[in-house]
């Protein structure tokens, strides 16, 4: 298949640039601390099963965009998980349970935060209850369940699930463990960022070269500010911080526009799930207001293709399994780089060394096959 035929209608919905930027290392650390960040690292990496998720050089793509190296960090073999969520939720439950054998956890999840609560809680042998709206789908409800969580399903929307959990949990003393910070509640979702940067502990030990570029998905912004810390503490050079969101839920995009967390309305949910949010959380706001570089949004449309490509080796002489959220990496790469002025703005040439997250693998098997035939149907229709 022709990888330059297939992707060169691909393009960017939104592109903007952050005027704000001041990437300080300080100022990223005084809201992230470093004592949190190494505490991380130190007890997840004695976890059993603990290994250093696969940087992966798409090689065929770098050849095709004529960019210098192109690595994919596959989150798709974190843990057993599957996701770069079980980095978090279940660090945060280590922490808060401070030992204690008869505590039970809580929280309210779109799918794979809550899946790693109760991963966590299994783990030390703990009990959970985790809260999920109509939106999400039996499949990762089933997923959860496996962990040991009992699930509560809440008629409505995330926000109603979140309710449902804190009023449950104040009558019951669960201790709850949300990836989400607002003003009053910063502690736990620090914990959970903190986990984030292994990411970035482990792409510094990966390879040797200077990441020139980082492409980070947002829903809250918890993933990318996680790892905009692990960038102030563990990379000597910075890169550009690129951000990039679901046309229809570019909560970072509208609160960077403004210069304020703003709440957006989603018209229609994005079919990229995890990152398919209406506010930023407070702390990753803070972080990113200042660190991020750029801001571009994709359409849901090229998602199914570069599921696929992924999977058929079209990017690399790797075959990799990267979920709905993993595909916005290189469909965003790839549309910046189909435009000449956005490539250029970006400064990206046949020098860069540029990172991107699969953040996730098919821990939604059903909408992971479905999307894939869908693509390997264009991918036929097109050899
Ligand atoms: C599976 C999944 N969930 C959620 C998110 C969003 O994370 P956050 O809400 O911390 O920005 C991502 C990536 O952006 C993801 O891949």
């Amino acid at each position: 298949m022709n990888l330059k035929n297939k992707t060169k209608n691909w393009k960017l919905s939104n592109f903007f640039v952050n005027k704000r930027y001041n990437f300080n290392r300080k100022r990223i650390l005084s809201y992230l601390p470093k004592s949190l960040i190494d505490q991380a690292y130190v007890e997840i990496s004695k976890w059993r099963g603990y290994k250093k998720t696969p940087l992966i050089k798409l090689n065929r793509l770098s050849k095709n965009l004529k960019v210098g190296n192109i690595y994919y960090k596959d989150e798709s073999k974190r843990f057993h998980l599957k996701s770069f969520k079980a980095l978090g939720g279940a660090y945060a439950v280590k922490v808060i349970s401070k030992g204690e054998k008869k505590i039970i956890v809580s929280t309210a999840t779109a799918g794979n935060h809550g899946r790693s609560v109760a991963w966590g809680a299994k783990r030390l042998g703990l009990k959970s209850k985790v809260f999920i709206s109509q939106h999400v789908s039996n499949e990762r409800a089933n997923s959860i369940k496996e962990q040991g969580a009992e699930v509560i399903r809440v008629k409505g929307n995330y926000e109603k699930s979140l309710k449902e959990c804190i009023k449950q949990s104040k009558l019951n003393n669960w201790k709850i463990i949300q990836d989400v910070s607002t003003k009053n509640y910063k502690f736990v979702p620090k914990l959970t960022m903190a986990g984030y940067s292994l990411i970035i502990k482990e792409t510094s030990n990966q390879t040797n070269q200077y990441i020139t570029h980082i492409f980070l998905q947002a829903g809250v912004g918890g993933m990318a500010a996680g790892l905009v810390a692990g960038v102030a503490r563990y990379f000597k050079r910075i890169p550009k911080i690129i951000i990039i969101e679901p046309e229809n839920a570019a909560c970072v995009l509208k609160s960077l526009d403004n210069g304020k967390m703003t709440k957006i309305k989603i018209k229609k949910e994005s079919i990229m799930g995890g990152m398919s949010c209406n506010e930023m959380s407070v702390i990753p706001w803070n972080i990113l207001k200042k660190a991020t570089n750029f801001c571009l949004t994709i359409k849901d449309n090229r998602v199914p293709d570069a599921i696929t490509m992924l999977a058929k080796k079209t990017f690399s002489d790797k075959k990799i399994v990267g979920g709905e959220c993993s595909a916005p990496s290189v469909i965003s790469l790839i549309s910046s780089c189909n435009n000449k002025f956005i490539k250029k703005r970006l400064e990206i040439n046949d020098k860069s060394n540029i990172l991107l997250i699969g953040c996730e693998g098919n821990v939604d098997k059903k909408l992971y096959n479905k999307l894939y035939l869908k693509g390997l149907r264009n991918y036929k229709n097109e050899k």
